[in-house]
């Protein structure tokens, strides 16, 4: 019966877990660890508007859970030795440099915790990798903590994270499916039992360690091809004049292909799907099975073909030209209902567009200013000098769409659906354009009301 849990990275990943194990299983402690000192201090927050993570329903977990059986912390050494259960939840980029640049998964932030877990525990552990870790990292990490020789013993689990950013709270509430990869059956146990709290048991899956590593990766990846594949039709639909919306719903209500990830966008975005099909790309081509490799790119190749075709179409549409012209942008974050912008399409649109001397004015109900800059700074494209002259960050939408050549919708929020769009029509430069880059709005009405109206496969 495990106890004690600690869990290593306060992200996106570990802190909305963490809450909820804490929450469902309230005689164990639960404590998450991380570097970043403010970032412990924010989930510290008195004010849970001020948690660094934005999910909806988080709060209110967090409330119950906090101060009872769930703890934050930046003393990672304590928290290390203390536990039965060591979750590794820390970020693991796509490599900038050297051998698999670009492609495979930097695992440097995995294997420092290795070690540090390796020269702080002096009982046994269960060490279960949370991150979303291209597969055989379990090896890697077994090999990193076996060597330690003071005695120890570490067993492996994985246990892929299937939450979708947004919906993070229900997801782990009513998970589809858990999944945990080992070999040891008492490891194995222990952590089902901490799941059974509150999911059933036939919606627990066990495997082996690889088989889970290996379906994370190919989880994201079924995903987003099904993105891809709706989106490579959405061209399609645009010269030849059906509405993607309308093939999707045809298409979707065959049981077999199924109504869901079928949304026609400007690009998928977010911290796993590119990341997690590059390392299975990776992974494929280094075992020489190229036609494996070449296929799973291609959702990525698409996914980029459909970021720069938005720019384009709204480059094209204002007369070729945007240079000195203001375009609004109604959303940054990679999909509503969370403040992540991680590889969201809003940044490389906007980096396209600023290449061509475009004025943007940013508007996301929930990403900060600092993000936004430090988003368009990381592509290194141009100065930030440069980036603060040509962009600006507001804190509503009118300020954004006011004398503004163009609007365009970047991100899904509810609340664009419920502005007042005849009134900002009046205050935008004529011809007033509007690009849908999430087949959001209605574009019939949007027309009568006199915008020009251009939307994503219409
Ligand atoms: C994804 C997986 O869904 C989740 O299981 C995994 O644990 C992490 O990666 P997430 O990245 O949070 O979750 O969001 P998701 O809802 O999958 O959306 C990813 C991107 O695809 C978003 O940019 C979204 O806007 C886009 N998308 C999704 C579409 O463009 N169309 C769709 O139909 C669905
Ligand atoms: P994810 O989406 O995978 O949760 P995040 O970047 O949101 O990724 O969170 C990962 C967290 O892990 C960051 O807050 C980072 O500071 C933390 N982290 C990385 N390495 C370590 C480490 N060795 N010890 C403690 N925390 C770490």
């Amino acid at each position: 019966m495990i106890k004690k849990i600690t869990c290593i990275g306060a992200g996106y990943v570990g802190g909305p877990t963490m809450s909820v194990i804490a929450q469902k299983n309230p005689h164990v402690e639960v404590t998450v660890v991380d570097l970043n000192q403010q970032r412990i201090a924010a989930w510290n927050d008195e004010n849970l508007e001020n948690l660094p993570v934005y999910e909806p329903g988080l709060d209110a977990v967090v409330a119950e859970a906090r101060g009872r059986n769930l703890f934050f912390s930046t003393d990672v050494d304590k928290a290390i030795d203390e536990a039965d259960m060591i979750f590794i939840s820390v970020n693991t980029p796509t490599k900038t440099f050297g051998k698999g640049k670009g492609q495979a998964a930097d695992l440097k932030f995995i294997e420092l915790c290795a070690r540090q877990i390796a020269a702080v525990a002096k009982s046994d552990k269960i060490v279960v990798e949370k991150s979303t870790l291209p597969v055989r990292t379990a090896e890697a990490l077994k090999s990193i903590l076996d060597h330690t020789g003071n005695g120890v013993n570490f067993h492996i689990l994985s246990n892929p994270e299937f939450l979708a950013e947004g919906t993070a709270v229900t997801d782990l509430h009513n998970p589809d499916r858990v999944l945990i990869g080992g070999e040891d059956a008492e490891a194995i146990e222990a952590l089902v039992q901490v799941y059974e709290a509150w999911v059933p048991r036939e919606r627990i899956l066990t495997t082996s360690l690889w088989s889970s590593e290996l379906s994370k990766l190919v989880a994201n990846a079924f995903l987003a091809q099904r993105v891809s594949s709706i989106n490579a039709i959405s061209e399609l639909c645009e010269v030849t004049g059906a509405n993607v919306d309308e093939v999707a719903h045809a298409i979707g209500k065959d049981s077999r292909i199924g109504s869901k990830f079928l949304k026609a966008s400007v690009g998928f975005g977010g911290s796993c799907f590119q990341k997690d099909i590059l390392n299975l790309v990776y992974i494929a081509r280094s075992y020489h099975l190229n036609e494996v490799a070449d296929y799973w790119e291609q959702v990525i190749l698409l996914n980029d073909h459909q970021k720069t075709r938005f720019a384009e179409r709204i480059i094209k549409t204002m007369y070729n030209t945007v240079n000195g012209k203001q375009i609004a942008f109604l959303g940054w974050a990679f999909k509503k209902n969370t403040n992540d912008t991680r590889e969201s399409a809003a940044i490389y649109v906007a980096d396209h567009l600023l290449d061509e001397e475009a004025n943007i004015i940013v508007y996301d109900p929930k990403v900060s200013v600092e993000q936004i800059y430090r988003d368009l700074d990381y592509l290194g494209t141009r100065s930030s000098e440069e980036n603060r002259r040509l962009v600006k960050v507001v804190n509503t939408a009118e300020e954004a769409v006011n004398c503004a050549h163009a609007v365009a919708v970047l991100t899904e929020w509810d609340e664009f659906k419920q502005y007042d769009w005849a009134k900002i029509r009046e205050n935008m430069k004529r011809p007033a354009f509007l690009f849908d880059g999430r087949k959001l709005l209605d574009g019939a009405e949007l027309q009568k009301i006199g915008f020009s109206y251009y939307a994503i496969g219409e």
